[in-house]
């Protein structure tokens, strides 16, 4: 990756080995649509803000995860940050720059995948439409051999390279995208939704790569996700977005502090009974010998509790996952108005 470092001119990076340097920093980042809607001659204009107020920063280094409900302004944020769409208000600088009026020159500083879409090239093999991305990055030839090669080993691309890209699958397809978007060596990856589709071993190897490159390169790393698998295993902080604006930025911990998810018991009974009392614990679900308790209290006391008055076929304890706390912290910041 060095190979290339002195080909880039860029006089407003901060000086190299700025550790922890802000990567990305939005500030009342705003972008509105207007839609005109209704019959011809009563057509009315209304605007949707997207994206409302948004405020932060990326250091260089993190693993920053990118998280809201379908229409939340995820892909529209991921959008200014690239320069495809320019905010209707606020200011973003990337890697010093300003996106939508230094698209070209930031797509050698950042790598971008949006799952929805591939960036290859349909009708030709794999390696030919990586080489075609060389070109478009002015990467040396020399710098880009040594690149591929080590983005080949490392997901496994080598069995279809030279595959074209229509007749590859999801998750390969995903996984030359993601090589495209590394070529140039960028310090950023910008990801929306890299995992969509994917089956579970296809998700572990982008996931652990992403690990990888970050550990050992350095990339910093913004990802949109619905895969809270992929915020566990990856980020050190996430941001909810929710109706265009940050709900939160902060730590996994901190996220699940913020909403209150007790642990849940599941008891199998041997036989149907009526809902289970007892003390520390509120049961919440019977369905017709499995109940759910919700603990308030310490679960060896009373699974003990239980295990005495009850004839248990089986327990299990759940922890609460982030998908709990995601989606409590969703409807939380929903007004109580249009909650279902
Ligand atoms: N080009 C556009 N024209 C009009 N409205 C748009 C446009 N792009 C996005 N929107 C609207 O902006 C809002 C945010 O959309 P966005 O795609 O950013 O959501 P998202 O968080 O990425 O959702 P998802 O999880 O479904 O991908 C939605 O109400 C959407 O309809
Ligand atoms: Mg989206």
């Amino acid at each position: 990756m060095t190979t290339r470092e002195p080909a880039t001119e860029s006089p407003t990076e901060p000086a190299a080995g700025a550790a922890a340097a802000p990567i990305i920093e939005a500030v009342g980042l705003g972008r509105d649509f207007v839609l005109t809607e209704g019959p011809f001659l009563r057509r009315t204009r209304r605007t949707v803000s997207a994206v409302q107020d948004v405020s932060f920063t990326v250091r260089t280094g993190e693993i920053v995860g990118y998280l809201g409900p379908n229409g939340a302004g995820k892909s529209s944020t991921m959008k200014m940050l690239t320069g495809i769409l320019t905010p209707t208000a606020g200011s973003v600088r990337v890697a010093g720059m300003e996106p939508s009026r230094q698209r070209t020159r930031l797509a050698r500083e950042i790598g971008v995948v949006f799952g929805q879409r591939t960036t290859l090239w349909w009708d030709l093999p794999l390696r030919d439409s990586l080489t075609l991305t060389r070109h478009l990055y002015r990467v040396p030839a020399a710098a880009h051999a040594e690149r591929l090669a080590e983005l080949t080993e490392l997901l496994e691309l080598e069995p279809f390279l030279g595959t074209p890209v229509r007749q590859l699958s999801l998750g390969q397809r995903m996984r030359g995208d993601l090589t495209a978007a590394l070529l140039h060596a960028p310090r950023l990856l910008v990801l929306d939704e890299p995992t969509i589709g994917l089956d579970v071993v296809s998700k572990s190897t982008i996931r652990e790569f992403l690990l990888k490159i970050n550990r050992e390169r350095g990339t910093t790393i913004l990802i949109t996700t619905h895969d809270l698998g992929d915020v566990e295993r990856l980020c050190d902080r996430v941001m909810v977005i929710d109706k265009g604006r940050l709900a939160f930025d902060g730590g996994l911990p901190e996220l699940r502090a913020t909403v209150p998810t007790p642990r849940v018991l599941v008891v199998d009974l041997v036989a149907p009974a009526p809902a289970i009392e007892v003390e520390g614990a509120t049961t919440v679900r019977v369905d017709g010998p499995r109940q759910w308790l919700e603990l308030a209290d310490n679960p060896a006391r009373v699974i003990a509790e239980v295990a005495r008055e009850h004839e248990v076929a089986d327990l299990t304890l759940r922890e609460p996952d982030i998908e709990g706390v995601v989606s409590a912290l969703y409807r939380g910041t929903v007004p109580a108005g249009d909650r279902t």
